[in-house]
């Protein structure tokens, strides 16, 4: 059985996918034992609720700085005794020794096809903004492991979705959930949990 900590900072429709998903038997032998998000506010805490799963807000305004903040992250992670973390919209850098105590066992779902609409200061909307001037013709979205820079970690799943005529960044940014986001990042949690993901030289190869 896979144990998930499911980490989340927003409205957690990703979350939301996933319980849905082990729900319906199309992610099997795993199992959310708990939700951590950063915001008191965010509604996929609710959906935590809603769904019976251990549900915890560890608040940066809590502590006195960033190190104290990342002892608490860290401790509740620790505490769930997670086999995998999931980063489903979670606005928080991840501390070093988090990615170096679970490495290769933190996955990111990421709204676009990496390398392209990637790296610091893309997330949220930002991301479709930037693919929209640019006037690719194909977007998408990236579930990859965790590793110390930002999204360049081994690619896991990718699903190109395409831009149509019109698209504003917020009708894109729903697609692109719609689309890959909502399917892909189940689909790789149940590759993991059959053991189907192996990392060789920062790449993964995907057992059939
Ligand atoms: C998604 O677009 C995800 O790709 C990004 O943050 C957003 C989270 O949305 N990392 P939600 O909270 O899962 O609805």
């Amino acid at each position: 059985m896979l144990k998930l900590c499911v980490c989340v900072s927003g409205g957690g429709t990703n979350l939301q996918a996933i319980i849905d998903r082990i729900a319906d038997g199309s992610i099997t032998d795993t199992k959310i034992v708990r939700v951590i998000s950063n915001n008191a506010d965010a509604y996929a805490l609710t959906r935590a609720g809603d769904a019976g799963i251990d549900a915890v807000c560890i608040s940066p305004k809590s502590y006195e700085d960033r190190a104290a903040f990342h002892e608490a992250l860290l401790s509740a992670v620790d505490e769930a005794a997670p086999d995998l973390i999931v980063l489903a919209g979670f606005l928080v850098v991840i501390p070093e020794e988090m990615i170096r105590r679970y490495r290769n066992r933190i996955i990111n779902i990421h709204p676009s096809l990496i390398p392209a609409f990637c790296g610091k200061g893309y997330y949220g909307l930002k991301v479709h903004e930037e693919a929209l001037k640019r006037g690719v013709k194909v977007t998408g979205a990236t579930v990859h492991f965790v590793d110390e820079g930002t999204d360049t970690g081994p690619i896991i799943l990718q699903k190109a979705v395409a831009i149509q005529d019109g698209d504003t960044p917020q009708v894109l940014q729903k697609r692109v959930m719609e689309e890959a986001e909502w399917q892909i990042m189940p689909k790789a949690i149940d590759l993991i949990a059959h053991d189907k993901v192996r990392v060789e030289n920062g790449v993964t190869r995907i057992l059939a």
